[in-house]
């Protein structure tokens, strides 16, 4: 088991809804699972873990530092405010790229013409830690990709100035949102890949942490 004792973990996890009126928001299928099985994982391992996570109903230890928040902004800024200290920060949070411009103040009524809302980038959690990332923390980025997989997530790695990325694949069955278990491969800066088998998030959590402790 990888020894974290001492170590201050920080972890994103869940999705982010984005308001489109005070009854609809945009969101994505992210349950949190994964993340919340990397905290957990990180804990055992003696580490001091701060979670952000978006909407989920997945429960976490008491001994976990939580912080529930709702859009990209609201992690973005609970990020920020976490990141000081933390030695490893996994970013495992399906974050919304883009929200409603505007956010209508009350519910939007139908019409029988189309309508359109207009969308503005969130801000990028992975990409800011990169820009400010100190040689004593290790950056873990995570990446979804439906084509090209690899070499997307080679170049993510390079944009966002991470260490590694954890590439998962939706192409594989029993893998990605919802599931218990997960298929994943791990890049990093000096072009390792891993690619592990299909297994319970517990264990792959548990290759992450070992993959994150044997880096540099
Ligand atoms: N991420 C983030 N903040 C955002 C968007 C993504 O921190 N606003 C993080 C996720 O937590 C994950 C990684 O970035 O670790 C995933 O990036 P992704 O959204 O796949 O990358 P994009 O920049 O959107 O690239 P592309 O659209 O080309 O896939």
């Amino acid at each position: 088991m990888p020894d974290l004792s001492g170590k201050k973990v920080l972890i994103t996890a869940g999705p982010t809804h984005e308001a489109i009126d005070p009854v609809r928001f945009i969101g994505n299928h992210s349950t949190g699972k994964m993340g919340i099985a990397l905290a957990e994982e990180a804990l055992k391992n003696g580490a001091q873990v701060t979670l952000v996570c978006g909407p989920s109903q997945v429960p976490s230890s008491n001994e976990i530092s939580r912080v529930n928040v709702t859009s990209a902004q609201e992690m973005f800024d609970a990020v920020m405010e976490k990141q000081l200290g933390s030695n490893i920060l996994i970013l495992s949070a399906a974050v919304a790229d883009y929200r409603p411009k505007n956010v209508a103040e009350n519910k939007i009524k139908k019409k029988d013409t189309s309508l359109s809302i207009e969308l503005e980038p969130t801000p990028d959690i992975l990409a800011s830690l990169g820009a400010i990332k100190k040689d004593s923390q290790v950056l873990v980025g995570f990446a979804l990709e439906t084509n090209d997989e690899e070499e997307n997530a080679k170049s993510k790695l390079v944009r966002k100035n991470c260490d590694m990325i954890v590439l998962n694949s939706l192409q594989d069955a029993g893998a990605g949102f919802g599931h218990d278990t997960n298929k994943v491969s791990i890049l990093d800066r000096h072009n390792n890949i891993t690619t592990f088998e299909l297994k319970s998030k517990a264990d792959v959590a548990k290759d992450i942490l070992r993959a994150i402790i044997d880096y540099k």
